[in-house]
């Protein structure tokens, strides 16, 4: 699947995001052994247990065993278009998930130009 469609699944799903605290919508979209698996952020009341949008596209794949992650794109629907790469790019959490499930994925980030690797993201990154 082509960089800009995988990129319009992810801001589709980010419409379903459930974020009544931070109102910071954000999805992911995965292609997993050719098939599409998506995830939202999904907020609760105890704020520190919120499931990032990547994180629950990751465990819908490894949910339904699929196969190996070979596209990864996110979008963060309510970043500003002038904000930093920052405010777009997964959290540190994510990119472990990312490095330890999705290794040899390539990366779309709403808003950024560049596709990314999980070793641009996260150098030296922790691996048993
Ligand atoms: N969020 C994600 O879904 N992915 C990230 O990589 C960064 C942050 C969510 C978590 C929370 O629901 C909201 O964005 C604000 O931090």
């Amino acid at each position: 699947m082509s960089r800009e469609e995988l990129l319009g699944l992810a801001r589709e799903a980010a419409l379903r995001a459930h974020c009544p605290y931070s109102h910071f919508r954000v999805g992911a979209a995965l292609i997993a052994g050719g098939k599409l698996y998506r995830g939202v952020n999904i907020e609760i009341s105890s704020y520190g247990l919120t499931l990032c949008a990547e994180r629950s596209a990751l465990a819908a794949a490894i949910s339904a065993s699929a196969g190996p992650i070979t596209q990864v794109a996110v979008a963060c629907i309510d970043t500003p278009t002038e904000a930093p790469l920052a405010a777009r790019t997964p959290c540190g959490a994510c990119r472990q998930w990312l490095a330890d499930l999705a290794p040899n994925a390539t990366i779309y980030i709403d808003g950024a130009a560049q596709n990314f690797t999980i070793a641009d993201l996260l150098p030296y990154a922790f691996g048993l």
